[in-house]
């Protein structure tokens, strides 16, 4: 049984149809004071694949545990989280003295509720690998050459640009299923909303058409400041192509101001901007 989240349940549809695996979607009813009831399907199978793809994780965890432990007390014997947004990868480190490594703390959470994890680009960047924080099995799926074959068929003579070093390992594999040259900047995070990006090297590549590739488009900064970056060298229009599309508060709108185009972005997180679709990529 694949039990989606109700804003998963296109991306759950296309797991169904691809595996046949029988789709329901979880009810969830929110009472005035802000609690949740959640309400479990009939005919509980042994094995069962949750999808949720946990952008804005605070909102949705609950629920999520409730359910999994429900799930368990009525006939579940392995559960998967299927998240194809894992959250909480950013803060990795101690950026600043006393701040908690937050990725290690969602992780055994995650862990203690769960039996096996699926996700899509999870940020693995102090991180090398899931398991080092996770301790149950991982899989951690890339979108990259998806985002080439994309990019391929829909960008003429394109350049792709990773916004930062972070960026690197998803750049190369798309920029060679795309068979198009890449080139990666320099980012220096000064705050949520401000980031400096600088580049070089793009002499060479004035006649292609840039296009950014990500993993995360949260407040879009990233994205903008790239683009600018790359207008003032020269290039006429800069495209932008994401796995997670979390636009956070008027991200969309501004990227849409900024002309960033095309933007497109994978089905991790449903948004008007999905044009590639991760399905085929989830085993189960
Ligand atoms: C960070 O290293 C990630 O790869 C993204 O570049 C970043 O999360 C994007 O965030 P924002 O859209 O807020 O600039």
């Amino acid at each position: 049984m694949i039990l989606s989240y109700p804003q998963n349940y296109p991306l759950s549809q296309n797991l169904s149809q691809l595996t046949g695996n029988n789709l329901v979607n979880w009810k969830i009813h929110t009472f005035p004071d802000g609690e949740n009831l959640v309400t479990l399907p009939d005919n509980i199978p042994e094995k069962i694949y949750l999808v949720c793809d946990l952008s804005h994780p605070n909102s949705k965890i609950l629920d999520l545990l409730f359910l999994s432990d429900a799930l368990k007390l009525n006939g579940a014997s392995h559960i998967t989280l299927v998240a194809p947004y894992l959250p909480y990868m950013r803060q990795d480190t101690v950026f600043h003295k006393g701040e908690l490594v937050t990725s290690k703390a969602f992780a055994k959470l995650i862990s203690s509720y769960f039996d096996k994890l699926i996700t899509i680009d999870a940020h693995l960047h102090r991180f090398k690998k899931l398991e080092e924080i996770y301790s149950i099995p991982c899989i951690n799926l890339e979108a990259a050459t998806l985002i080439g074959k994309w990019i391929k068929n829909n960008v003429k003579n394109p350049l792709i640009v990773g916004p930062d070093a972070e960026s690197l390992q998803w750049v190369e594999k798309a920029s060679k299923e795309a068979q198009a040259p890449f080139v990666v900047c320099e980012k220096n995070r000064l705050g949520d909303n401000e980031v400096k990006i600088t580049i070089s090297g793009l002499d060479a590549y004035k006649n292609l058409n840039p296009v950014l590739v990500d993993d995360i488009i949260s407040s879009a900064h990233t994205l903008i400041e790239a683009s600018r970056v790359l207008k003032n060298a020269g290039f006429k229009k800069v495209g932008a192509v994401a796995t997670h599309a979390l636009f956070s508060e008027n991200a969309f709108q501004l990227c849409i101001s900024e002309q960033i185009t095309p933007l497109v972005t994978a089905n991790t997180i449903a948004h008007s901007t999905n044009e590639v679709n991760v399905a085929s990529l989830i085993p189960i």
